[in-house]
């Protein structure tokens, strides 16, 4: 059946405990493992680069999605997918050529998707829809954990969904930040399906919160809320 998909932000995880925290997500059927990747350029902070990819790679086979906010993605992409990368998605708003981007990403044999922040209109994106297979809107300025969801994503993601549904393609839209089970229900209900959330799943009780987003998302259809 196909199904809403969680995928846990390590960016919130202990990253003293990280092999364990990760375990702990996908005992409880978990598919994704979300990595931001910041260059303190394209966002204020910094965060993992590819030595992180790596390691995790090496400790669990699940989707390892990994999320480029970083200015120049090109010259990365070849590290990324060697380091054990299943998909790539970058931001359309860094410096490189999009259908280069793009293009690198198929050629070192990952699954490709596009990111949007907050401020750039769902049109911009429009153009690369089909070329990719995932299309992150970013429901919070990238760059940090822990924001509060920007209630104007909501439009923007029906926008897209139904942009993607009048042109018959296939892309999966997925969102960023400020997920709780509230907007969780929010976004689906407006047609996102894979969902990313960082504070929701590592703070607290994380086997806890993994079982209880994994159930209201393995339990629901894209588009339809319980
Ligand atoms: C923010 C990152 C997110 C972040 C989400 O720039 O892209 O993946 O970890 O964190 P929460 O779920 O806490 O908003
Ligand atoms: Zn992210």
């Amino acid at each position: 059946m196909v199904h809403n998909i969680l995928a846990p932000s390590i960016l919130a995880a202990d990253c003293a405990d990280l092999g364990s925290q990760i375990k702990t997500v996908e005992a409880e059927g978990v598919e994704y493992i979300h990595i931001d990747v910041m260059d303190g350029v394209f966002v204020p902070s910094l965060s993992f680069g590819i030595p992180v990819v790596s390691s995790v790679r090496k400790i669990t086979d699940l989707t390892l999605d990994v999320h480029l906010m970083i200015i120049h993605p090109l010259k990365y992409v070849q590290a990324f997918a060697e380091a054990g990368a299943d998909s790539i998605t970058f931001h359309l708003e860094s410096e490189d050529d999009p259908d280069a981007v793009i293009d690198a990403i198929r050629e070192a044999g990952c699954k490709v998707g596009i990111s949007i922040k907050p401020g750039t209109p769902v049109e911009d994106v429009y153009p690369y829809l089909d070329k990719v297979d995932m299309v992150l809107i970013m429901t919070v300025e990238p760059g940090f954990g822990g924001q509060l969801y920007i209630p104007a994503s909501t439009a923007k993601i029906a926008q897209a969904r139904y942009y993607i549904d009048s042109n018959e393609l296939q892309t999966k839209i997925q969102v960023d930040g400020g997920i709780t089970e509230e907007t969780a229900r929010t976004v689906i209900e407006v047609g996102a399906s894979v969902i990313v959330a960082g504070s929701a799943i590592f703070h607290g009780d994380v086997a806890d919160n993994a079982r209880r987003y994994v159930d209201l998302l393995s339990k629901t259809k894209p588009g339809e809320v319980l």
